[in-house]
């Protein structure tokens, strides 16, 4: 059985405990991390740490943990579950003011703290990375502060749900006629030696992988666009590609049904999945 931390211990997962009026359950008022997990070591860790403290500041909570505190408990849930690969998922929720009020609670009220992990042997050699994904467009009905990393993922799921039933892998948002970024990931086309992804703003979740996807790449001398694209640029374009903590970098090979190229992952999503990967593995903690 898994072994899950809350609020400062470390319990098997069917005797961790969270109030039924926790604010993370009542209102989806929390923000959450997701760290990968390979050959035991985390990846990126310190990006995501940094963004955790943006998100809480950006919803006036405080960070209850140091960085410290926080990498001691990833390490500690990755030993005990005996993670190889994976995901560590950190929680972090305004808490149990006691009744249900719209209002923020008083300073007093402690936050509600919880991680876990999911085992995925072999997450890095996924064969669908090897295939590629497909995926469909849909409006982005989700509220206007996706900067922020919120437990609110309803409508992110529904969109999961969507591609599900159209027989595809995921959907990409799209706002005012541009892509903002896919369910769960960060969107990416490329024409020729060129690199285009939507700029960072409160439109998009400021990826932790985009960052670093985007420094590999200028380094590996492609030229890298930071602008609005549209489902039909898209479309037209020689390949494309979505990251993600989980996903890394995974090429997408058909957009609303219309294949890119021939249809199998470009050498530009290929080659910055494998720069990708072997620069993270170097210097993973
Ligand atoms: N999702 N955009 C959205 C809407 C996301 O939910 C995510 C991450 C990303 C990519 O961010 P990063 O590179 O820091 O993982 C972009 C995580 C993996 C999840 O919810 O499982």
């Amino acid at each position: 059985m898994r072994t899950v931390y809350v609020n400062g211990d470390y319990l098997p997962e069917t005797e961790a405990k969270v109030s039924v009026f926790d604010r993370g359950f009542l209102m989806a008022d929390g923000v959450y991390e997701v760290t990968s997990v390979l050959g035991g070591k985390l990846i990126d860790f310190g990006g995501h740490c940094k963004r955790l403290s943006r998100s809480l500041s950006e919803l006036e909570m405080k960070n209850p943990l140091s960085d410290e505190e926080w990498l001691a408990i990833h390490r500690e849930l990755v030993a005990r579950n005996d993670i190889t690969d994976g995901m560590v998922y950190l929680q972090v929720t305004r808490g149990n003011p006691g009744d249900r009020d719209f209002a923020y609670p008083a300073d007093d009220v402690q936050p509600t703290v919880v991680l876990f992990t999911q085992s995925k042997p072999g997450l890095a050699e996924s064969p669908v990375a090897k295939v590629g994904w497909k995926v469909i467009s849909i409006p982005d009905a989700r509220w206007a502060r996706r900067d922020i990393k919120t437990v609110q993922l309803l409508y992110p799921s529904m969109g999961k749900m969507m591609a599900k039933k159209a027989g595809v892998d995921d959907a990409w948002f799209v706002e005012d006629g541009f892509v903002t970024e896919g369910t769960s990931n960060n969107a990416y086309i490329v024409k020729g030696n060129k690199i285009v992804t939507r700029a960072l703003s409160n439109d998009i979740l400021h990826g932790i992988t985009r960052a670093a996807v985007l420094r590999f790449a200028k380094e590996a001398q492609f030229d890298v666009e930071e602008r609005n694209f549209t489902i039909e640029e898209a479309q037209s374009a020689d390949e494309a590609f979505i990251t993600s903590a989980s996903a890394f970098v995974m090429p997408v090979v058909e957009i609303d049904g219309k294949s890119l190229g021939n249809g199998t992952p470009g050498n530009a999503a290929r080659r910055m999945r494998e720069i990708y990967l072997e620069e993270m593995r170097k210097a993973a903690i």
